[in-house]
């Protein structure tokens, strides 16, 4: 029997891509190049599977209304806000996902950037770089304490529960999380519930986010929660961008009504919102959340097996839709 087809949108590492081409007749994106609307069209109607990432939208208009070829979207990557999933659906196509082995990467990223921002650390390699450092003096670039800080954690899944684990036995810290959803009574040991956005940034000195994106918190961090957060906090986002508003946040970076953020996520990736390119106080890493090699392994191997189990007649181990 022929192998099944699989177009996948984006490089992947050479382990992943050893063993898809064992299983699969494959396409690789030998350029590494984000596909056009257009190409993505293309790959649906012209493969049995899609492997997409991120960096690939797939909305109803490129799912479009004639019956496509492929009849699933094996995500490579947790969140999939990047694609229109009712769309899908009702297209009768399938949808996986990669959850459960990006957990602690995306965890340690987010305390990278805590940290970062927290200890003016990347304005601080700039100004060595440039060879503005004069020497040790006792109120040089003083930033602040991480240790035995409040953190306040909206989104209370996997990562943002791996999260506190960290802050809490690595750092001292004491633990807040607002979530919509219900957290088991294990998940939430050592760490105390919100009942509101606002009641947790109004105690929390960092926050960091952890909620999916899309819709339902399109700029939940706005300029009214910016205004709500302490004085002199920090905000972590590695969630999604659009979570953010880029520009609100922005200023409230520039007249210092907080004192800094760490960011891995952007409202227009790869774009960056020049205001924020222009503050000394906000830590701007590229979407590297996952982006270790262990990691980036164990996501695409993830994948390979959903995509194994939906050619074999079997429910993928993670079935969006
Ligand atoms: C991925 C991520 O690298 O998995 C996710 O949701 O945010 C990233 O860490 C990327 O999205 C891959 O598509």
């Amino acid at each position: 029997m022929a192998k099944p087809r699989i177009i996948v949108t984006r490089r992947l590492p050479d382990p992943v891509e050893r063993r898809l081409t064992k299983h699969f007749d494959t396409v690789f994106n030998r350029d590494d190049v984000a596909l056009t609307q257009k190409a993505l069209r293309h790959a649906l109607s012209d493969s049995d599977g899609v492997a997409p990432t991120v960096s690939d939208r797939i909305d109803a208009e490129v799912l479009g209304v004639e019956p496509l070829r492929a009849r699933l979207l094996a995500n490579f990557g947790v969140g999939f806000n990047h694609i229109d999933i009712e769309a899908a659906r009702t297209r009768g196509m399938a949808v996986t996902n990669t959850p459960g082995v990006l957990t602690d990467a995306t965890a340690d990223l987010a305390m990278t950037l805590m940290l970062m921002a927290a200890r003016r650390a990347g304005e601080g390699e700039r100004h060595l770089r440039a060879g503005d450092w004069t020497g040790w003096r006792p109120t040089h670039m003083m930033g602040h304490q991480v240790t035995g800080k409040t953190l306040g954690i909206i989104g209370f899944g996997r990562i943002g529960q791996a999260v506190a684990r960290r802050a809490r036995e690595g750092f001292g810290m004491t633990a807040l999380y607002y979530t919509p959803s219900p957290v088991s009574g294990a998940a939430a040991d050592g760490t105390e519930a919100c009942g509101s956005v606002e009641a947790l940034l109004a105690r929390a000195d960092f926050v960091s986010l952890h909620c999916p994106g899309g819709g339902a918190t399109r700029h939940l961090i706005d300029s009214d929660h910016l205004a709500a957060m302490k004085p002199g906090a920090i905000l972590v986002n590695t969630a999604r961008g659009d979570v953010v508003d880029e520009a609100a946040l922005a200023e409230a970076l520039a007249t210092g009504r907080i004192a800094g953020a760490g960011l891995d996520f952007y409202e227009a990736e790869p774009n960056v919102h020049p205001d924020l390119l222009d503050q000394e106080n906000v830590v701007l890493l590229p979407h590297l959340g996952s982006a270790t090699e262990e990691t980036r392994t164990a996501m695409g191997m993830k994948m390979v097996e959903n995509a194994l189990a939906f050619f074999a007649g079997k429910t993928p181990p993670d079935r969006v839709v």
